[in-house]
């Protein structure tokens, strides 16, 4: 007995002994890399509490009086544009600096990866293109690209329907309505519609009836999915039985229709010989359950993130009546009141694209996102008395970058950065001054390797939904007694995305 002991003793301080070595071991590697880089420490955002606890509990009392941006904009604002913090213990890093962003997303890609991510969303994900990585991922990218081209919708066809059903809808409200949660269901329509060839019809389709199960499922499954984001390490905690069944109710909609799709009487298409996405992809895919993994993704990233950036234009349209009315104008001059538009045509109406290009820069759908060092690399700026120095970012450690931070940069929009003004994109900004500023000081859909996929398709949706918008209702305005603060200020819901907490009212008819 004595002896087991012993020897369980000595294991442990070997064990322990051992992994202190190591860890000294790489420190001295580490500071030998910092010192050959010129790294010098980023300025430190302060803690009041041991461990950085107070980092924690400020984070949940932001998030529970929904402004959790707000904070983030506020500790980059008090201690500069890349920073060190202390997270439960843990050193991590936080950059709103182009060059830092272009290092993490494009020159140093292979020195990052996306940390827990897989982990994280697993049981609603499973594999696919946004929880992969090497050589997997790539595979993914190049299979998908193809489908995403705008070819596939440069017709508009796709997303037809849905909106018609949203005007109608509209149409048979008192004139007063949230257009936020009709946004959500209009987007997981046209994004049913454009992968599986038909559309779950969410618009349409009362709650009572059960068709509405997937949607409502997927929201539950989401929902557990942003909690588990927010545990980081201990996110595993989070499994209730609630969301088990979410992610089994997904699943068993998404399995019946791969299987509708790759039965043999609709092996080609839908039979309209329409382009059905699930019907390529499936080609390349055989594996049923990788080919659900990449579905699933794809209505994850296509739905919530356009459905924000079409519920923060209207949101900040009818808090500006001068640029719905150049809009206006705008519609008339290029289509007039002709409804049935193509991608050409959106795409000829400049000032439409700087609307949308103006809300996702004061406000990215993705606001804050981070990687992991998957070795020990170095960010190029934000180090030593002058903030211009290389930071060494040790194997391990989180980096987190706001884009919602970095497009508020009086220094790189001006000093009425915080304005809704879509002309700016006319003019010159201090952005234009430098080269890597330019590049990758404006990111909402990121940049590099990884950038996103369906960036054209989001665009083309949202443009197509304005003008239709636009071109039904005369009149759309803010409805009365509604809030008008200061942009940054109003209440935000943060998930993945982040959202309008009370919602996006209007006035329309
Ligand atoms: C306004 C709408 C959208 C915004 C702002 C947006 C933004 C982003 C961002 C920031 C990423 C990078 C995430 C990361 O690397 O961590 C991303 C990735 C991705 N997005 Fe989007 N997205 C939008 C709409 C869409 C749509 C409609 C689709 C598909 C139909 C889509 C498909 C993808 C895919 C497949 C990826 C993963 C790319 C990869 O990991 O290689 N996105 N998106």
């Amino acid at each position: 007995m004595m002896l087991v002991l012993t020897l369980a003793i000595l294991t442990l301080v070997v064990e322990v002994s051992t992994q202190w070595l190591l860890r000294r071991r790489q420190r001295a590697a580490d500071e030998a890399i910092g010192r050959s880089h010129g790294c010098l420490q980023a300025p430190r955002l302060a803690n009041q509490r041991p461990f950085g606890v107070d980092r924690l509990e400020q984070i949940f009392r932001a998030d529970a009086e929904s402004r959790l941006m707000e904070l983030f904009l506020f500790h980059f604002r008090q201690t500069g544009s890349t920073l060190e913090q202390k997270f439960l213990g843990t050193k991590a890093y936080g950059t709103i600096e182009p060059a830092n962003l272009e290092a993490i997303l494009n020159t140093r890609f292979k020195d990052f990866g996306i940390g827990l991510r897989r982990a994280i969303t697993f049981p609603l994900v499973g594999d696919g293109i946004f929880t992969q990585e090497g050589a997997d991922w790539k595979h993914s990218r190049d299979m998908l690209r193809p489908q995403l081209q705008h070819r596939q919708y440069e017709d508009l066809e796709v997303f037809q329907t849905a909106v018609d059903d949203l005007i109608q809808i509209v149409q048979e409200s008192n004139g007063i309505i949230d257009l936020q949660p009709l946004f959500f269901r209009l987007t997981l329509d046209t994004s049913t519609a454009f992968l599986f060839g038909e559309s779950v019809r969410s618009l349409i389709t009362p709650e009572a009836v059960g068709e509405s199960t997937f949607a409502t499922a997927f929201n539950t499954a989401q929902q557990w999915v942003t909690k588990r984001f927010r545990l980081v390490d201990i996110y595993w905690l989070i499994n209730g039985r609630e969301f088990r069944q979410a992610c089994q109710d997904v699943h068993r909609f998404v399995d019946q229709i791969i299987d509708r799709s790759l039965s043999s009487d609709r092996s080609k298409g839908d039979g309209s010989g329409r382009y059905v996405f699930l019907d390529t992809v499936a080609q390349s895919t055989p594996d049923r359950t990788a080919l659900r993994g990449q579905i699933i993704i794809l209505l994850t990233a296509g739905r919530d993130t356009t459905a924000c950036l079409l519920s923060w234009t209207f949101f900040l349209l009818v808090r500006h009546p001068r640029v719905i009315e150049k809009l206006r104008t705008e519609i008339s001059s290029t289509c007039g009141g002709n409804s049935n538009l193509n991608r050409d045509d959106l795409r000829r109406m400049s000032y439409l694209q700087n609307v949308l290009k103006e809300t996702l820069r004061l406000y990215p759908s993705v606001p804050v996102n981070t990687r992991t060092a998957v070795r020990t690399t170095v960010l190029p700026t934000g180090g030593g008395p002058d903030r211009k120095s290389p930071v060494l970012i040790p194997k391990g450690s989180a980096v987190a970058f706001s884009v919602y931070s970095m497009h508020r940069r009086p220094d790189l929009y001006g000093m009425d950065a915080e304005l809704f003004r879509p002309e700016r994109w006319d003019e010159e900004m201090p952005l234009q001054h430098n080269l890597t500023n330019l590049k990758w000081g404006y990111l909402p859909f990121h940049g590099g390797p990884r950038s996103c996929l369906g960036m054209d398709f989001a665009l083309t949706q949202a443009g197509y939904t304005v003008v239709r918008l636009l071109q039904s209702f005369g009149t759309i305005k803010l409805p009365q007694g509604e809030n008008v603060e200061l942009v940054g200020v109003e209440k935000q819901e943060m998930t993945l995305v982040v959202s309008i907490k009370e919602g996006c009212k209007v006035e329309i008819n």
